[in-house]
């Protein structure tokens, strides 16, 4: 089919997905209603070895969404009122709602521009006292107590260097990986660098089930086991609590189903880097694909500083997303849960999708430090410059891995035609 008959494109086609896995997902429910078992129980069990085994974590739980996985994995380390912990802003609400919910201070540090993950050297400067944002919060050296790094849109965080940080202060690593199943970083796959490894299994994501659920990796054995208890009340045995939990299991049903869609993970996952690459490749045919560092405003943002900024508006390019951490070559693998390009001209492109009836989405127009609910923390736009600028650049295109080479054309020629006028 030529792009020439193309009419439109969805963001997500999550039923091209189900039409491909009918009968299995049918007989997976169906196995579940028979049984009558739909809290926790032995699909959920299995669930939970499975993804174990895939992920390569010591042990792996399921709980009732990525957000709860936060949250449970903040309890579990017993996070309380004064405490901080260091988080990236460019990031979906809950990362830094999980830290809020419990009473402790988000502190939010700015993003590498180049892959939108936490910039280890900034996370570094506050610890040594010598970042800006220090002074905001009082006796700040003994209250951190976590890192919480966040692997955006399927590419892992520099792990590294946090690490290496988190070692060095005693802090605890938390991993958002809830955009990121299946991604690695020099071999080792996202949800085993840190103490915790996040996931969600929202619908729409690589992994998703047909409703909330998620899953938490935990490193040590007795920490699993707190976290296990947790999930349940804080009751074990039945009944008895030693502390006070919530309630976050994972449906019987809803793990039945992401067992189903496991078997083809990776066969989405590199089908999703395939469509990066051929997008890739397109827009660079085009020469209209640039990449960031083209842009001159690494460390900083010049419109920020009241210079010109490289990417004026009427720039007919656009940045294309970069492969920092996941470039295979290095060990690292992208799983492309979004395919996010930056553009000067966000609305009159997002016009022109409109009127092609293409999807698209913003992740994320306002970054946690400029959420109204976090005003009490006092920041301004510009304490993370580069967080503040992707939130005003940044656009996801259609990408799933049974999106069509017509459809892809589509795209790309629409784009390219709206920046040309
Ligand atoms: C980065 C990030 N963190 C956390 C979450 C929360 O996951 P859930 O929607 O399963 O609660 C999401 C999902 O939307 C996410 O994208």
């Amino acid at each position: 089919m030529s792009s020439n008959s193309i009419q439109s494109v969805e963001l997500l086609d999550l039923k091209a997905q189900y039409d491909s896995i009918r009968d299995e997902i049918k007989a997976a429910v169906d196995r579940v209603l028979e049984s009558q078992y739909f809290i926790m129980g032995p699909e959920v069990k299995t669930l939970e070895n499975e993804l174990a085994r895939y992920i390569r974590a010591r042990h792996a739980l399921g709980c009732a969404s990525g957000s709860d996985a936060l949250l449970l994995a903040l309890m579990a380390i017993d996070i309380k009122p004064s405490d901080l912990v260091i988080t990236s802003p460019y990031t979906f609400f809950a990362t830094g709602g999980a830290i809020a919910r419990l009473g402790a201070e988000p502190v939010f540090i700015d993003i590498n521009p180049v892959d939108y993950n936490l910039r280890p050297s900034l996370v570094r400067s506050f610890l040594e006292g010598e970042h800006p944002l220090c002074e905001r919060f009082e006796n700040y050296a003994d209250r951190v107590k976590a890192i919480i790094p966040v692997h955006l849109y399927g590419q892992c965080a520099d792990m590294d260097p946090l690490l290496e940080l988190a070692e060095q202060y005693g802090l605890a690593v938390i991993e958002d990986a809830a955009q990121a199943i299946g991604a690695s970083y020099k071999h080792e796959q996202a949800g085993t660098f840190g103490d915790f490894g996040c996931f969600s299994f929202f619908p729409s994501k690589n992994l998703g089930a047909y409703g909330d659920g998620g899953l938490i990796t935990v490193k040590d054995d007795a920490m699993a086991e707190k976290t296990g208890i947790i999930r349940l009340h804080g009751g074990k045995p039945k009944y008895y609590h030693k502390m006070v939990g919530i309630n976050s299991r994972l449906d019987a049903i809803q793990a039945a189903i992401v067992r189903v869609k496991l078997k083809y993970l990776d066969d989405w996952s590199a089908a999703r880097r395939d469509k990066a690459m051929k997008y890739n490749r397109l827009f660079t045919e085009e020469g209209i694909g640039i990449t960031h560092d083209m842009l001159g405003c690494d460390t900083r943002c010049s419109a920020m500083a009241g210079e010109a900024c490289g990417f004026s508006d009427k720039s007919d390019k656009i940045v294309l997303p970069a492969e920092t951490t996941g470039n295979p070559d290095d060990g690292g693998r992208h799983i492309y849960h979004q395919y996010v390009i930056r553009t000067a001209r966000r609305d009159h492109l997002m016009a022109a999708l409109d009127k092609a009836d293409i999807g698209y989405a913003i992740y994320y127009p306002v970054p946690l430090h400029e959420q109204e609910c976090f005003a009490y923390l006092g920041y301004k736009p510009g304490d993370c410059p580069a967080s503040h600028c992707a939130a005003q650049q940044t656009l996801a295109l259609p990408i799933y891995p049974e999106l069509s080479t017509a459809k892809q054309e589509y795209v790309v020629k629409t784009v390219v035609e709206a920046l040309k006028t």
